[in-house]
Protein backbone atom coordinates (compact mmCIF):
# COMPACT_ATOMS: atom_id res chain seq x y z
CA UNK A 1 0.00 0.00 0.00
CA UNK A 2 1.21 3.47 -0.81
CA UNK A 3 1.45 6.00 1.81
CA UNK A 4 -0.82 8.38 1.07
CA UNK A 5 -3.32 5.34 1.42
CA UNK A 6 -1.75 3.96 4.68
CA UNK A 7 -2.43 8.04 5.76
CA UNK A 8 -6.42 7.91 4.72
CA UNK A 9 -6.54 4.70 6.63
CA UNK A 10 -5.18 5.99 9.99
CA UNK A 11 -8.50 8.65 10.19
CA UNK A 12 -11.25 6.64 11.99
CA UNK A 13 -14.76 5.77 11.96
CA UNK A 14 -16.57 7.35 14.41
CA UNK A 15 -17.49 4.47 16.33
CA UNK A 16 -14.00 3.38 16.30
CA UNK A 17 -13.21 6.58 18.56
CA UNK A 18 -12.72 5.29 21.84
CA UNK A 19 -15.70 6.81 23.62
CA UNK A 20 -13.46 8.93 26.69
CA UNK A 21 -12.24 10.65 23.85
CA UNK A 22 -15.53 11.56 22.14
CA UNK A 23 -16.72 15.55 22.83
CA UNK A 24 -20.25 16.55 22.95
CA UNK A 25 -20.20 20.86 22.99
CA UNK A 26 -24.30 21.17 22.86
CA UNK A 27 -24.56 22.05 26.13
CA UNK A 28 -22.13 25.21 25.14
CA UNK A 29 -21.50 26.03 21.94
CA UNK A 30 -23.25 29.42 21.27
CA UNK A 31 -22.07 30.74 24.57
CA UNK A 32 -20.14 33.78 25.31
CA UNK A 33 -19.59 35.93 28.36
CA UNK A 34 -20.46 39.41 28.71
CA UNK A 35 -20.26 41.62 31.96
CA UNK A 36 -20.27 38.37 34.45
CA UNK A 37 -23.15 36.71 32.50
CA UNK A 38 -22.97 33.53 30.61
CA UNK A 39 -25.15 34.44 27.42
CA UNK A 40 -26.29 32.81 24.22
CA UNK A 41 -25.96 34.01 21.32
CA UNK A 42 -29.06 34.20 19.20
CA UNK A 43 -27.44 35.77 15.95
CA UNK A 44 -25.20 34.19 13.07
CA UNK A 45 -22.92 31.66 13.88
CA UNK A 46 -19.49 29.78 12.82
CA UNK A 47 -19.11 25.65 12.52
CA UNK A 48 -16.19 24.70 14.20
CA UNK A 49 -14.77 21.47 12.27
CA UNK A 50 -11.94 19.69 13.57
CA UNK A 51 -8.47 18.75 11.26
CA UNK A 52 -10.06 15.38 12.62
CA UNK A 53 -11.11 13.44 9.82
CA UNK A 54 -13.60 10.35 9.54
CA UNK A 55 -14.76 7.66 7.78
CA UNK A 56 -17.71 7.73 6.25
CA UNK A 57 -20.61 6.92 3.44
CA UNK A 58 -19.04 9.82 1.00
CA UNK A 59 -14.97 9.13 2.13
CA UNK A 60 -13.24 11.15 4.36
CA UNK A 61 -14.32 14.19 5.69
CA UNK A 62 -13.76 16.59 9.13
CA UNK A 63 -15.76 16.17 11.91
CA UNK A 64 -18.02 18.77 12.77
CA UNK A 65 -17.34 19.44 16.46
CA UNK A 66 -20.06 22.26 17.01
CA UNK A 67 -20.82 26.49 16.63
CA UNK A 68 -19.94 29.36 18.11
CA UNK A 69 -21.28 32.54 17.57
CA UNK A 70 -20.42 34.74 15.10
CA UNK A 71 -20.46 38.18 16.73
CA UNK A 72 -21.16 41.54 15.10
CA UNK A 73 -19.06 44.68 16.10
CA UNK A 74 -21.66 45.43 18.81
CA UNK A 75 -21.67 42.78 20.62
CA UNK A 76 -17.82 43.38 20.29
CA UNK A 77 -18.25 47.05 21.57
CA UNK A 78 -20.62 45.41 24.72
CA UNK A 79 -17.62 43.04 25.96
CA UNK A 80 -15.56 46.36 25.85
CA UNK A 81 -18.05 48.71 27.35
CA UNK A 82 -18.06 45.78 29.99
CA UNK A 83 -14.40 46.38 30.92
CA UNK A 84 -14.05 49.71 30.78
CA UNK A 85 -17.10 49.94 33.10
CA UNK A 86 -15.45 47.50 35.30
CA UNK A 87 -12.17 49.49 35.29
CA UNK A 88 -14.39 52.67 35.34
CA UNK A 89 -11.12 54.67 35.33
CA UNK A 90 -9.13 52.60 37.71
CA UNK A 91 -11.66 53.47 40.49
CA UNK A 92 -13.63 50.15 39.49
CA UNK A 93 -13.94 47.35 42.38
CA UNK A 94 -11.48 45.02 40.57
CA UNK A 95 -8.20 47.44 39.77
CA UNK A 96 -8.86 48.83 43.64
CA UNK A 97 -9.14 45.17 45.65
CA UNK A 98 -6.34 43.88 47.30
CA UNK A 99 -3.71 41.70 46.14
CA UNK A 100 -5.05 39.65 48.93
CA UNK A 101 -8.66 39.65 47.15
CA UNK A 102 -7.39 38.92 44.04
CA UNK A 103 -5.47 36.37 44.54
CA UNK A 104 -8.10 34.73 46.09
CA UNK A 105 -10.80 34.74 42.92
CA UNK A 106 -7.48 33.53 41.02
CA UNK A 107 -7.45 30.46 43.27
CA UNK A 108 -11.09 29.95 42.97
CA UNK A 109 -10.64 30.21 39.33
CA UNK A 110 -7.48 27.27 39.47
CA UNK A 111 -9.96 25.04 41.48
CA UNK A 112 -12.95 25.49 38.89
CA UNK A 113 -10.71 25.05 36.04
CA UNK A 114 -9.02 21.84 37.29
CA UNK A 115 -12.62 20.30 37.41
CA UNK A 116 -13.00 20.30 33.30
CA UNK A 117 -9.99 18.95 32.79
CA UNK A 118 -10.88 16.17 30.60
CA UNK A 119 -13.07 18.07 28.53
CA UNK A 120 -10.59 21.03 27.68
CA UNK A 121 -7.68 18.02 26.88
CA UNK A 122 -10.52 16.10 24.49
CA UNK A 123 -11.55 19.67 22.79
CA UNK A 124 -7.41 20.42 22.52
CA UNK A 125 -7.18 16.79 20.73
CA UNK A 126 -10.32 17.70 18.60
CA UNK A 127 -9.90 21.27 17.77
CA UNK A 128 -6.11 21.65 16.78
CA UNK A 129 -4.92 17.95 16.50
CA UNK A 130 -2.66 17.77 19.49
CA UNK A 131 -1.61 14.59 21.09
CA UNK A 132 -3.63 13.59 24.24
CA UNK A 133 -0.16 13.43 26.26
CA UNK A 134 1.37 17.00 24.84
CA UNK A 135 -3.03 18.07 25.29
CA UNK A 136 -2.73 16.89 29.08
CA UNK A 137 0.48 18.17 29.26
CA UNK A 138 -0.85 21.68 28.55
CA UNK A 139 -3.55 22.01 30.60
CA UNK A 140 -1.36 21.17 33.82
CA UNK A 141 1.12 23.38 32.49
CA UNK A 142 -1.07 26.44 32.81
CA UNK A 143 -2.46 24.90 35.81
CA UNK A 144 0.94 24.76 37.27
CA UNK A 145 1.61 28.57 35.36
CA UNK A 146 -1.26 30.05 37.12
CA UNK A 147 -0.72 28.81 40.90
CA UNK A 148 3.24 29.28 40.49
CA UNK A 149 1.94 33.36 39.58
CA UNK A 150 0.01 33.46 42.89
CA UNK A 151 3.25 32.52 44.38
CA UNK A 152 5.16 34.66 42.67
CA UNK A 153 2.24 38.08 43.30
CA UNK A 154 2.52 37.16 47.02
CA UNK A 155 6.39 37.33 47.06
CA UNK A 156 6.76 40.82 44.72
CA UNK A 157 4.07 42.13 46.96
CA UNK A 158 5.73 41.46 50.22
CA UNK A 159 8.71 42.53 48.91
CA UNK A 160 6.67 46.10 48.30
CA UNK A 161 5.00 45.95 51.64
CA UNK A 162 7.83 48.63 53.14
CA UNK A 163 8.47 52.07 53.22
CA UNK A 164 11.20 53.45 51.98
CA UNK A 165 12.73 56.77 53.41
CA UNK A 166 15.67 58.63 51.36
CA UNK A 167 16.60 62.36 51.26
CA UNK A 168 13.62 63.36 53.47
CA UNK A 169 10.88 61.34 51.32
CA UNK A 170 8.95 59.09 52.55
CA UNK A 171 7.40 56.59 49.71
CA UNK A 172 6.25 52.79 49.12
CA UNK A 173 6.28 51.66 45.82
CA UNK A 174 3.55 49.02 44.45
CA UNK A 175 2.84 47.40 41.05
CA UNK A 176 -0.94 49.12 40.10
CA UNK A 177 -2.62 47.67 36.79
CA UNK A 178 -2.61 49.60 33.45
CA UNK A 179 -6.02 49.80 32.25
CA UNK A 180 -8.69 48.02 30.01
CA UNK A 181 -6.91 44.76 28.45
CA UNK A 182 -7.76 42.59 24.79
CA UNK A 183 -6.27 38.86 25.39
CA UNK A 184 -5.86 36.94 21.80
CA UNK A 185 -3.67 33.79 21.79
CA UNK A 186 -2.51 31.51 19.06
CA UNK A 187 -4.16 28.52 17.83
CA UNK A 188 -0.83 25.97 18.54
CA UNK A 189 -1.42 26.97 22.30
CA UNK A 190 -5.08 27.85 22.43
CA UNK A 191 -4.97 27.30 26.26
CA UNK A 192 -1.69 28.02 27.70
CA UNK A 193 -1.00 31.17 25.85
CA UNK A 194 -4.20 32.22 25.95
CA UNK A 195 -4.16 31.92 30.31
CA UNK A 196 -0.45 32.82 30.46
CA UNK A 197 -1.36 36.49 29.69
CA UNK A 198 -4.68 36.66 30.76
CA UNK A 199 -4.26 35.44 34.02
CA UNK A 200 -1.26 37.63 34.88
CA UNK A 201 -3.25 40.80 33.38
CA UNK A 202 -6.29 39.65 35.57
CA UNK A 203 -4.45 39.35 39.08
CA UNK A 204 -2.21 42.42 38.78
CA UNK A 205 -6.20 44.29 38.52
CA UNK A 206 -6.87 44.42 34.53
CA UNK A 207 -10.18 43.90 33.39
CA UNK A 208 -10.13 42.10 29.82
CA UNK A 209 -11.87 40.97 26.97
CA UNK A 210 -10.66 37.84 25.50
CA UNK A 211 -10.89 36.69 21.72
CA UNK A 212 -9.75 33.20 21.11
CA UNK A 213 -7.91 31.89 18.02
CA UNK A 214 -9.27 30.55 15.16
CA UNK A 215 -8.67 27.10 16.40
CA UNK A 216 -9.11 26.17 19.80
CA UNK A 217 -12.50 27.99 20.12
CA UNK A 218 -14.57 25.72 21.43
CA UNK A 219 -12.64 24.55 24.51
CA UNK A 220 -12.57 27.92 26.40
CA UNK A 221 -16.47 27.29 26.92
CA UNK A 222 -16.57 25.03 29.62
CA UNK A 223 -14.78 27.63 31.57
CA UNK A 224 -16.83 30.38 31.23
CA UNK A 225 -18.54 29.26 34.28
CA UNK A 226 -15.38 29.32 36.03
CA UNK A 227 -14.69 32.90 35.09
CA UNK A 228 -18.20 33.80 36.06
CA UNK A 229 -18.48 32.29 39.30
CA UNK A 230 -14.51 33.81 40.11
CA UNK A 231 -14.06 37.30 38.80
CA UNK A 232 -16.66 40.40 39.11
CA UNK A 233 -19.13 41.45 36.44
CA UNK A 234 -17.06 42.86 33.62
CA UNK A 235 -13.64 42.06 34.87
CA UNK A 236 -13.80 38.99 32.09
CA UNK A 237 -15.31 38.79 28.81
CA UNK A 238 -15.16 36.33 26.56
CA UNK A 239 -15.92 37.50 22.51
CA UNK A 240 -15.91 35.58 19.37
CA UNK A 241 -16.28 36.20 15.43
CA UNK A 242 -13.59 37.48 12.70
CA UNK A 243 -11.34 39.66 13.73
CA UNK A 244 -12.09 42.28 11.40
CA UNK A 245 -15.35 42.43 12.18
CA UNK A 246 -15.16 42.55 15.85
CA UNK A 247 -11.53 43.57 17.15
CA UNK A 248 -11.16 46.72 14.62
CA UNK A 249 -14.11 48.68 16.36
CA UNK A 250 -12.66 47.64 19.47
CA UNK A 251 -8.76 48.53 18.55
CA UNK A 252 -10.37 52.04 16.79
CA UNK A 253 -12.23 53.12 19.61
CA UNK A 254 -8.92 53.73 21.66
CA UNK A 255 -9.64 52.32 24.86
CA UNK A 256 -7.56 49.74 24.93
CA UNK A 257 -4.48 50.05 27.26
CA UNK A 258 -2.65 46.49 26.92
CA UNK A 259 -2.75 44.39 23.89
CA UNK A 260 -1.96 41.05 24.70
CA UNK A 261 -1.59 38.76 21.49
CA UNK A 262 0.49 35.96 20.54
CA UNK A 263 0.38 35.20 16.52
CA UNK A 264 2.11 36.83 13.27
CA UNK A 265 3.92 39.97 13.28
CA UNK A 266 1.55 41.10 10.29
CA UNK A 267 -1.71 41.29 12.30
CA UNK A 268 0.24 42.97 15.89
CA UNK A 269 1.08 45.44 13.19
CA UNK A 270 -2.43 46.34 12.13
CA UNK A 271 -4.01 46.21 15.71
CA UNK A 272 -1.38 48.24 16.79
CA UNK A 273 -2.13 50.66 13.93
CA UNK A 274 -5.71 51.03 14.45
CA UNK A 275 -5.37 52.45 17.83
CA UNK A 276 -5.26 56.10 17.45
CA UNK A 277 -3.08 56.99 20.09
CA UNK A 278 -0.64 54.04 20.21
CA UNK A 279 1.91 55.05 22.49
CA UNK A 280 -1.21 54.66 25.30
CA UNK A 281 -1.42 51.06 24.78
CA UNK A 282 1.40 48.45 25.68
CA UNK A 283 2.01 45.57 24.02
CA UNK A 284 3.02 42.03 25.05
CA UNK A 285 3.06 40.49 21.69
CA UNK A 286 5.23 37.16 21.20
CA UNK A 287 5.09 37.11 17.34
CA UNK A 288 7.04 34.89 14.50
CA UNK A 289 10.15 32.97 14.75
CA UNK A 290 12.52 31.31 12.11
CA UNK A 291 14.55 29.87 15.30
CA UNK A 292 18.24 27.97 13.35
CA UNK A 293 20.13 24.74 14.76
CA UNK A 294 23.62 24.50 14.32
CA UNK A 295 25.33 21.12 13.53
CA UNK A 296 29.45 21.83 14.23
CA UNK A 297 31.48 19.31 13.26
CA UNK A 298 32.35 17.68 16.42
CA UNK A 299 28.26 17.70 17.71
CA UNK A 300 27.16 14.44 19.11
CA UNK A 301 25.48 13.21 16.19
CA UNK A 302 23.05 10.83 17.87
CA UNK A 303 22.12 13.33 20.54
CA UNK A 304 22.06 16.25 17.63
CA UNK A 305 19.55 14.55 15.39
CA UNK A 306 17.29 13.38 18.53
CA UNK A 307 17.20 16.91 19.67
CA UNK A 308 16.75 18.13 16.20
CA UNK A 309 13.91 16.02 14.88
CA UNK A 310 12.04 16.74 18.65
CA UNK A 311 12.43 20.40 18.31
CA UNK A 312 11.67 20.60 14.71
CA UNK A 313 8.93 17.91 14.47
CA UNK A 314 6.69 18.53 18.25
CA UNK A 315 2.83 18.68 17.45
CA UNK A 316 3.91 18.64 13.73
CA UNK A 317 6.29 21.80 13.47
CA UNK A 318 3.56 23.84 15.03
CA UNK A 319 5.65 25.87 17.95
CA UNK A 320 7.11 29.39 17.41
CA UNK A 321 10.01 27.72 19.24
CA UNK A 322 10.59 25.13 16.66
CA UNK A 323 13.59 24.06 14.90
CA UNK A 324 12.86 25.85 11.73
CA UNK A 325 15.75 25.34 9.55
CA UNK A 326 19.34 23.54 10.46
CA UNK A 327 22.85 24.12 9.30
CA UNK A 328 25.13 21.47 9.29
CA UNK A 329 28.94 21.15 8.86
CA UNK A 330 29.56 19.69 5.44
CA UNK A 331 31.63 17.59 7.14
CA UNK A 332 29.39 15.62 8.78
CA UNK A 333 25.97 16.13 6.57
CA UNK A 334 25.47 12.68 5.14
CA UNK A 335 25.78 10.92 8.65
CA UNK A 336 24.15 13.23 10.76
CA UNK A 337 20.80 13.41 8.02
CA UNK A 338 20.88 9.23 8.24
CA UNK A 339 20.38 10.18 11.92
CA UNK A 340 17.74 12.39 11.20
CA UNK A 341 15.75 10.05 8.67
CA UNK A 342 15.77 7.23 10.63
CA UNK A 343 14.72 9.07 13.63
CA UNK A 344 11.82 10.93 11.69
CA UNK A 345 11.09 6.96 10.54
CA UNK A 346 10.40 6.31 14.15
CA UNK A 347 7.61 8.79 14.76
CA UNK A 348 4.06 7.26 15.10
CA UNK A 349 1.49 8.95 12.74
CA UNK A 350 -1.70 8.86 13.62
CA UNK A 351 -4.60 10.96 15.55
CA UNK A 352 -4.25 12.07 18.83
CA UNK A 353 -5.22 9.26 21.01
CA UNK A 354 -3.28 7.03 19.68
CA UNK A 355 -0.26 6.10 22.16
CA UNK A 356 2.60 7.40 21.96
CA UNK A 357 1.83 9.26 18.66
CA UNK A 358 3.99 12.54 17.25
CA UNK A 359 2.66 13.43 13.57
CA UNK A 360 -1.03 14.11 13.91
CA UNK A 361 -3.73 16.22 11.50
CA UNK A 362 -3.03 19.67 11.22
CA UNK A 363 -5.71 22.21 11.38
CA UNK A 364 -5.43 25.09 8.96
CA UNK A 365 -7.61 23.81 6.19
CA UNK A 366 -4.80 24.95 3.26
CA UNK A 367 -1.83 23.78 4.98
CA UNK A 368 -0.61 20.87 3.40
CA UNK A 369 -1.03 22.53 0.17
CA UNK A 370 1.19 25.23 1.81
CA UNK A 371 4.02 22.85 2.25
CA UNK A 372 3.97 21.34 -0.79
CA UNK A 373 4.45 24.28 -2.16
CA UNK A 374 7.16 25.31 0.09
CA UNK A 375 9.05 21.76 -0.56
CA UNK A 376 8.34 21.95 -4.47
CA UNK A 377 9.86 25.52 -4.30
CA UNK A 378 12.95 24.21 -2.98
CA UNK A 379 13.47 21.24 -4.87
CA UNK A 380 13.31 23.29 -7.55
CA UNK A 381 16.41 25.44 -6.71
CA UNK A 382 18.06 22.81 -5.62
CA UNK A 383 17.27 21.18 -2.70
CA UNK A 384 16.25 16.96 -2.49
CA UNK A 385 13.46 15.06 0.00
CA UNK A 386 15.42 12.80 1.77
CA UNK A 387 13.68 11.19 3.95
CA UNK A 388 11.26 8.06 2.48
CA UNK A 389 7.60 9.63 1.98
CA UNK A 390 8.37 12.67 2.80
CA UNK A 391 5.69 15.22 2.40
CA UNK A 392 3.28 12.68 1.57
CA UNK A 393 -0.28 13.94 2.25
CA UNK A 394 -3.50 12.93 2.46
CA UNK A 395 -6.68 15.49 3.83
CA UNK A 396 -4.99 16.64 7.02
CA UNK A 397 -2.05 14.72 7.74
CA UNK A 398 1.16 15.89 6.28
CA UNK A 399 3.92 13.29 6.24
CA UNK A 400 6.80 15.14 7.65
CA UNK A 401 9.12 15.87 4.89
CA UNK A 402 13.45 16.41 5.32
CA UNK A 403 15.29 18.63 2.51
CA UNK A 404 18.83 18.64 1.83
CA UNK A 405 21.02 21.05 0.20
CA UNK A 406 18.06 24.18 0.69
CA UNK A 407 19.35 27.08 -1.14
CA UNK A 408 19.81 30.49 0.31
CA UNK A 409 16.73 31.59 -2.47
CA UNK A 410 14.28 29.29 -1.84
CA UNK A 411 11.66 30.64 0.45
CA UNK A 412 11.92 27.76 3.09
CA UNK A 413 15.08 29.49 3.99
CA UNK A 414 13.74 32.94 5.11
CA UNK A 415 10.14 31.76 5.40
CA UNK A 416 8.49 30.38 8.94
CA UNK A 417 7.09 26.89 7.74
CA UNK A 418 5.20 26.35 11.33
CA UNK A 419 5.24 22.76 10.10
CA UNK A 420 6.22 19.57 9.80
CA UNK A 421 8.99 20.58 7.30
CA UNK A 422 12.89 20.52 8.41
CA UNK A 423 14.87 22.15 5.71
CA UNK A 424 18.94 21.62 6.15
CA UNK A 425 21.59 23.38 4.39
CA UNK A 426 25.37 22.67 4.74
CA UNK A 427 27.92 25.07 5.79
CA UNK A 428 31.45 25.21 5.59
CA UNK A 429 32.70 28.35 7.58
CA UNK A 430 30.57 29.60 11.11
CA UNK A 431 30.80 32.88 9.63
CA UNK A 432 27.75 32.02 7.44
CA UNK A 433 25.43 30.91 10.09
CA UNK A 434 25.90 34.28 11.78
CA UNK A 435 25.33 35.73 8.83
CA UNK A 436 22.01 34.01 8.77
CA UNK A 437 21.22 35.05 12.04
CA UNK A 438 22.22 38.40 11.44
CA UNK A 439 19.85 39.40 8.88
CA UNK A 440 16.42 37.04 9.67
CA UNK A 441 13.79 39.37 10.66
CA UNK A 442 13.54 37.04 13.26
CA UNK A 443 15.42 37.05 16.63
CA UNK A 444 14.07 34.25 19.03
CA UNK A 445 16.38 31.62 19.83
CA UNK A 446 18.65 29.15 18.46
CA UNK A 447 20.64 25.78 19.11
CA UNK A 448 24.02 25.07 18.61
CA UNK A 449 25.12 21.55 18.70
CA UNK A 450 29.18 21.07 19.32
CA UNK A 451 31.84 20.07 22.26
CA UNK A 452 34.48 22.30 22.00
CA UNK A 453 34.37 25.66 24.63
CA UNK A 454 36.61 27.62 22.78
CA UNK A 455 34.04 27.48 19.48
CA UNK A 456 31.32 27.22 20.86
CA UNK A 457 32.15 30.61 23.10
CA UNK A 458 32.93 32.46 19.89
CA UNK A 459 29.53 31.77 18.66
CA UNK A 460 27.76 32.43 21.89
CA UNK A 461 28.77 36.28 22.31
CA UNK A 462 27.46 37.43 18.92
CA UNK A 463 24.62 35.27 19.31
CA UNK A 464 23.76 36.90 22.39
CA UNK A 465 22.98 40.17 20.70
CA UNK A 466 21.16 38.95 17.93
CA UNK A 467 18.58 36.31 19.88
CA UNK A 468 17.65 36.01 23.45
CA UNK A 469 17.98 32.19 23.99
CA UNK A 470 20.62 30.14 22.90
CA UNK A 471 20.80 26.56 23.22
CA UNK A 472 23.49 24.27 23.97
CA UNK A 473 23.32 20.83 22.52
CA UNK A 474 19.27 20.92 23.08
CA UNK A 475 16.23 21.92 20.53
CA UNK A 476 14.99 25.62 21.43
CA UNK A 477 11.71 25.89 23.62
CA UNK A 478 10.23 28.34 26.07
CA UNK A 479 10.34 26.62 29.86
CA UNK A 480 10.43 26.24 32.27
CA UNK A 481 8.55 28.99 32.21
CA UNK A 482 10.22 31.05 34.86
CA UNK A 483 13.04 31.71 32.44
CA UNK A 484 12.67 34.82 30.51
CA UNK A 485 10.79 34.23 26.99
CA UNK A 486 10.84 36.87 24.15
CA UNK A 487 12.70 37.46 21.59
CA UNK A 488 14.25 40.53 18.81
CA UNK A 489 12.76 42.26 15.70
CA UNK A 490 9.93 40.54 14.72
CA UNK A 491 9.76 37.59 17.41
CA UNK A 492 8.55 39.77 20.07
CA UNK A 493 7.57 42.45 22.23
CA UNK A 494 8.23 42.36 26.28
CA UNK A 495 9.34 39.53 28.40
CA UNK A 496 7.32 36.92 29.22
CA UNK A 497 7.87 34.78 32.34
CA UNK A 498 5.59 33.87 35.59
CA UNK A 499 7.38 36.89 37.26
CA UNK A 500 8.08 39.17 34.38
CA UNK A 501 4.46 38.86 33.14
CA UNK A 502 3.20 40.49 36.28
CA UNK A 503 5.57 43.29 35.43
CA UNK A 504 4.21 43.52 32.00
CA UNK A 505 1.04 43.80 33.03
CA UNK A 506 1.56 46.61 35.86
CA UNK A 507 3.34 49.24 36.19
CA UNK A 508 5.35 50.79 39.17
CA UNK A 509 3.20 53.40 41.16
CA UNK A 510 4.09 55.06 43.99
CA UNK A 511 2.80 57.37 47.40
CA UNK A 512 5.61 59.77 48.71
CA UNK A 513 5.36 62.46 51.33
CA UNK A 514 8.16 64.91 53.11
CA UNK A 515 9.05 62.96 56.09
CA UNK A 516 7.44 65.08 58.52
CA UNK A 517 5.58 64.69 61.58
CA UNK A 518 2.58 65.10 60.11
CA UNK A 519 2.82 63.33 57.26
CA UNK A 520 4.42 60.33 58.91
CA UNK A 521 1.66 60.50 61.53
CA UNK A 522 -0.93 60.64 58.25
CA UNK A 523 0.49 57.56 56.69
CA UNK A 524 0.82 56.08 60.01
CA UNK A 525 -3.04 55.97 60.40
CA UNK A 526 -4.06 55.55 57.32
CA UNK A 527 -2.10 51.90 57.39
CA UNK A 528 -2.81 50.96 61.18
CA UNK A 529 -6.77 52.34 60.40
CA UNK A 530 -6.26 49.97 56.68
CA UNK A 531 -8.31 52.71 54.80
CA UNK A 532 -6.07 51.91 51.73
CA UNK A 533 -5.72 48.34 49.58
CA UNK A 534 -2.46 50.57 47.85
CA UNK A 535 -0.88 52.26 50.95
CA UNK A 536 -0.66 48.99 53.82
CA UNK A 537 1.88 46.89 55.46
CA UNK A 538 0.05 43.64 54.76
CA UNK A 539 2.40 40.89 54.35
CA UNK A 540 0.87 37.95 52.64
CA UNK A 541 1.47 34.69 53.74
O1 LIG B 1 4.53 28.39 20.27
C1 LIG B 1 5.28 28.90 21.10
C2 LIG B 1 5.34 28.38 22.49
O2 LIG B 1 5.50 29.40 23.43
C3 LIG B 1 6.42 27.39 22.62
O3 LIG B 1 6.46 26.84 23.85
O4 LIG B 1 8.68 25.76 23.63
O5 LIG B 1 7.13 25.13 25.44
O6 LIG B 1 6.61 24.49 23.10
P1 LIG B 1 7.28 25.47 24.01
Amino acid sequence: MNLTAQLAGLFPRLDQVPAEYRVDTRAYERLYLLNGEIRTWEGPTTEVSSPICLQGGGGLGRAVLGRVPSMDAGAAMAALEAACGAWDGGRGGWPTSSVATRIAAVEGFVARMIRVRETVVNLLMWEIGKSLEESRKEFDRTVEYIRRTIEALKESDRANSRFSLDGGVIAQVRRAPLGVCLSMGPFNYPLNETYTTLIPALIMGNPVVVKPPRFGLLLHQPLLEAFAASFPPGVVNFIYGDGATIISPIMKSGRVDVLAFIGSSRVADVLKLQHPRPHRMRCILGLDAKNPGLILPDADLDLAARECVTGALSYNGQRCTALKILFVHETVAGPFLDRMVAAIQALPVGMPWDAAVKITPLPEPDKAAVLTRYVEDAVARGARVVNPGGGTACETLYYPALLAGVAPTAQLYHREQFGPVVPVCTYRREEEFLEFVAASNYGQQVSLFGRDPARMALLIDPLANQVCRINLNCQCQRGPDTLPFTGRKDSAEATLSISDALRCFSIRSLVAAQASAESRALIQEIVTGRHSSFLHTDFIL
